[in-house]
C-alpha cells in the first residue's frame, strides 16, 4: 500500500485518537466489538464541528435549503419501495481454511492492482476471474474458496407488542430515504419551488462484508445527504454543480486538493443518468469519501407505487404535474473526520531538535478554539476568569499541570489554534500572551480584546 506522508501512517492516527481522546475502541473494557469507535471529548467536538461546517455551507448559506431529521427506524416498506430489501447486498467469498471472510470484487481489485475495474463486473465474472488467477486468502495464502454469495447489508430487528408476534424491521442503512418519503411535506410547509435541496445528518446501520481500517468503513456511522429535487433538464447542471460544491467542501474542511481526486463510476443503477465518488488519498491509499448520485425520479416513484400517494410537485406557474429528479451528495461524518485527522496530522523538528506532533486543523473545526494556562498555579484565579469570560463564546481548554511547554505540545496534538498565558504581568495591566499554534509566535493583547481577536480568526 502506498503512504500519503512519510510521516503519516493509520497506527499513528489510531494511537494519537486513543492517547488524547478524539476516539477510542467501542467496548474497550470488554475486549472491544470489532470495527465500532467510540468518540471522546476532543473528537466528539471535532465531529460536531465538521457536521456544523457541513450544515453551515449546503443548508444555511444555500438558498432553497432545508434541514430534517427522520427517525432511524421507519415502515419496512420504505426499505421495499427503495429496493433495499431485495437488492442491497454485497458479493462474499468465506475462505473455507481460514473461515475468513471477503467480498469478491475487492479481491479481484487487490489482486489485479487496480487494473481490473471490479464494480462493474457480474458474479460469474469475478468467480471467473478469482478461479482462473488462482487469487489467495489475504489472510492465510490458501486457494480454497466457497462459491459467491450475496452477504444482506442490513441490519433487522424486530418490534411486536404481543409476546411471540414480531414483526422485522430495519435499521436504515442510508439517511436518503427519509428525506424522500418526507418531500412533498417539506414542499407543503415551506412553499419551496424547484430547485430546492432537503439535507439531514444522521445515523445509519450496515452489516458490512468487510469493516475496517479504523473510521473509514464502520458498522454504525453518521451520513450528511443533501439531496436536490429538480426538473429532469436541469439535473445534468445541478449534478455537476453539485460535484463542484462537494469539492469545494472538502478542501475548505482543510484537505489538500492534491489528496482529492473525482472517480466517475463505471457501472450505473439502471435508473441513474451519472454517479462520482469523491476520493481522499488516505494513509493506506486512495478511497472513496463521498458520492454524487443522479438517482432520477426512481426513488419518488418507487414510494409513490408503494405507498399509494402522489409524489408528483405541482409546478405554480405552468400547472404541470410530474415527479422531481433527485441529485444526491452523501458523505459519511466518520469518514470525514478521519481524512481530516490524516491531512491534520504533522511532525515537525524544532531547533532544538525536539519532534512537535502538531494537528494543523482548520481553527473553525478545530475541537477547543482557545486554552487557557495559568504560568504557574498561583495564577489560576486569574486565569479561571479569562476561561469564565472565554467560555461564554467558545469551546476551551484549560490546562494548569506541568510545564508551560509541555502544555503547549498537548494543545499542539490536539489541534488548538490559541493558547492563551495568564503571567504576572497580567496582574498588573490586564494583558496576556496569545500564542499562534502553527507559527508558534507570541503576542500580547488585553483581555478585553481577546473575543474579538480570537472570533475573526476562526471565522469560517
Ligand atoms: N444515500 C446514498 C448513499 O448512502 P453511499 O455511497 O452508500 O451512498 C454515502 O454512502 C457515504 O456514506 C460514503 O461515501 C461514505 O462517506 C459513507 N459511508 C458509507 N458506508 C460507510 C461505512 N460502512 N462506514 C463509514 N462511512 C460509510
Amino acid at each position: 500500500m502506498e503512504e500519503k506522508k512519510s510521516n503519516v501512517t493509520m497506527d499513528k492516527i489510531v494511537n494519537l485518537c486513543k492517547n488524547r481522546g478524539f476516539v477510542y475502541p467501542g467496548s474497550e473494557i470488554y475486549n472491544g466489538f470489532a470495527n465500532t469507535w467510540d468518540f471522546g471529548p476532543v473528537g466528539v467536538e471535532l465531529k460536531n464541528n465538521i457536521k456544523r461546517a457541513w450544515w453551515k455551507r449546503f443548508i444555511q448559506e444555500e438558498p432553497n435549503s432545508f434541514g430534517t431529521d427522520a427517525d432511524i427506524l421507519m415502515n419496512p416498506n420504505v426499505w421495499q419501495a427503495s429496493g433495499h430489501v431485495q437488492a442491497f447486498s454485497d458479493p462474499k467469498m468465506d475462505c473455507k481454511s481460514c473461515k475468513q471472510r471477503f467480498r469478491a470484487d475487492n479481491l479481484v481489485e487487490e489482486h489485479s492492482k487496480g487494473t481490473v475495474s471490479a464494480e462493474a463486473m457480474s458474479n460469474e465474472n469475478l468467480e471467473a476471474y478469482i478461479n482462473e488467477h488462482k487469487v489467495k486468502c489475504p489472510h492465510c495464502g490458501n486457494f480454497n474458496w466457497t462459491p459467491i454469495r450475496q452477504f444482506k447489508l442490513m441490519f433487522e430487528t424486530s418490534r411486536g407488542t404481543i409476546d411471540g408476534e414480531k414483526d422485522v424491521v430495519y435499521l436504515r442503512p442510508e439517511t436518503a430515504q427519509g428525506v424522500y418519503v418526507n418531500f412533498l411535506n417539506v414542499q407543503r410547509t415551506t412553499r419551496a419551488k424547484l430547485p430546492f435541496s432537503v439535507s439531514q445528518i444522521g445515523k445509519s446501520f450496515r452489516n458490512e462484508v468487510t469493516p475496517g481500517n479504523f473510521l473509514l468503513r464502520t458498522i454504525e456511522f453518521e451520513q450528511m445527504e443533501h439531496q436536490t429535487f429538480c426538473r429532469e433538464e436541469e439535473s445534468m447542471q445541478i449534478y455537476e454543480q453539485t460535484k463542484e460544491k462537494a469539492l469545494q467542501f472538502a478542501k475548505d474542511v482543510g484537505l489538500k486538493a492534491e489528496n482529492l481526486r473525482y472517480h466517475d463510476h463505471e457501472k450505473l443503477a439502471f435508473y441513474a443518468k451519472a454517479a462520482c465518488d469523491i476520493q481522499y488519498k488516505y494513509p493506506i491509499g486512495w478511497e472513496e469519501l463521498n458520492g454524487i448520485h443522479h438517482r432520477s425520479s426512481y426513488d419518488l416513484t418507487q414510494h409513490q407505487n408503494l405507498s399509494g400517494k402522489s409524489m408528483a410537485y405541482l409546478d405554480p406557474v405552468t400547472n404541470e404535474k410530474f415527479i422531481p429528479t433527485v441529485v444526491e451528495y452523501a458523505i459519511g461524518a466518520d469518514r470525514l473526520t478521519l481524512a481530516v485527522l490524516c491531512e491534520a496530522y504533522d511532525e515537525e523538528t524544532l531547533e532544538n531538535g525536539e519532534t512537535r506532533v502538531v494537528m494543523h486543523f482548520v481553527p473553525f473545526i478545530a475541537p477547543y478554539k482557545v486554552a487557557v494556562l495559568p504560568l504557574q498555579k498561583n495564577l489560576s484565579e486569574k486565569a479561571k476568569e479569562v476561561l469564565s469570560t472565554l467560555s461564554k463564546h467558545f469551546m476551551c481548554d484549560y490546562d494548569e499541570a506541568g510545564s508551560i511547554g509541555k502544555r503547549y505540545r498537548r494543545e499542539d496534538e490536539i489541534g488548538t489554534p490559541y493558547c492563551v498565558t495568564i503571567d504576572f504581568q497580567t496582574l498588573e495591566d490586564n494583558t496576556v500572551t496569545i500564542r499562534d499554534r502553527d507559527t508558534m509566535e507570541q503576542i500580547r493583547l488585553k483581555i478585553d480584546e481577546l473575543v474579538g481577536y480570537v472570533t475573526e480568526k476562526i471565522f469560517w
